[in-house]
């Protein structure tokens, strides 16, 4: 396995895949990999030559220093794993935050059409752009013809298609399926910090979620919505920061059901100071 630290090493490796007419996925990773990341690179092997993996706990899209100081980082490990998908197919490129940001580290500002100013953006100031400046220049340095994310960061997927679309990049974005814990928790880097009562604890939330897409059948969306904050409010140890219903393509709030929309719940919940996402579609 090819492991580079400098941009200038991978870019020379990536230039001689393409004189061969190879092609290459890629996958934006922040390391501390488990099942979720590495479903996204075996899919990105099937349908592609080579695939890049990124590993870079980016700190522009943190709004919690906090968070980031004790985000884990699990590099050794990582490789393990990743070599057990393939030792020839997989490209790691592993920047020190000069490497990717070049003393730069203020992040660019970018319009999403409004996706940026629901949810995560709402509640984690400035986060999508730092995502966007990341993902942006990963997608300059590595030129994927495909790249891969998950749906478990649903509102991340469709900002990046919105970047792609706006920037005009010559590379397609793929969501993938979220992966789960037999416990029903959403895979998460994050959730290795969870000490047990909380581990015990979180898989409440996606039991919540599917619940609350039962009721989505017959109740109003605000209806819902106050079913999931009670429940949640009787709850000791998990603390609900939001639960929306929102229309996919816009992530726009619902209102009043429509035909032939699609609608998605999402969830943002804290367990102790661990932050945790899930999202599930409704119809
Ligand atoms: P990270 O949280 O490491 O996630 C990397 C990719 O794995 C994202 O596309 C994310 O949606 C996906 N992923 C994480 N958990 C998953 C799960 N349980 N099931 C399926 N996919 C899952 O998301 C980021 O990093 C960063 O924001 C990044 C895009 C790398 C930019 O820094």
């Amino acid at each position: 396995m090819k492991i580079f630290s400098e941009k200038h090493q991978i870019t020379q490796a990536i230039d001689a895949l393409k004189a061969e007419k190879l092609t290459l996925g890629l996958v934006p990773t922040m390391g501390a990999l488990h099942d979720g990341h590495l479903a996204l690179v075996k899919q990105a092997l099937a349908n592609n030559d080579k695939v890049a993996v990124s590993i870079f706990v980016n700190p522009t899209q943190f709004d919690n220093a906090d968070d980031l100081v004790k985000y884990p980082r699990t590099f050794e490990q990582d490789i393990e794993l990743l070599k057990t998908i393939s030792e020839t197919d997989i490209l790691v490129y592993a920047p020190t935050i000069d490497d990717v940001y070049e003393g730069n580290t203020v992040s660019e500002k970018f319009e999403f059409d409004g996706l940026e100013f629901e949810m995560e953006g709402k509640f984690r100031q400035g986060h999508f752009d730092g995502v966007g400046t990341i993902v942006k220049r990963l997608f300059e340095i590595i030129k994927p013809d495909n790249a891969y994310f998950g749906e478990k960061d649903f509102q991340q997927l469709q900002i990046i298609k919105k970047l792609v679309e706006k920037y005009n990049m010559p590379l397609n974005i793929i969501g993938c399926p979220i992966h789960r814990e037999a416990s029903g928790l959403a895979m998460s880097s994050r959730n290795t910090r969870l000490k047990s009562a909380y581990k015990n604890a979180a898989p409440f939330i996606y039991k919540t979620l599917k619940t609350a897409k039962l009721h989505f059948g017959t109740k109003s969306a605000a209806k819902v919505s106050q079913w999931v904050e009670k429940q949640f409010e009787a709850h000791d140890l998990l603390r609900l920061e939001y639960f929306i219903i929102a229309e996919e393509s816009t992530l726009k709030t619902v209102k009043r059901k429509t035909n032939n929309t699609k609608y998605r719940a999402f969830i943002a919940v804290y367990a102790d100071d661990i932050r945790l996402i899930d999202n599930i579609a409704l119809n």
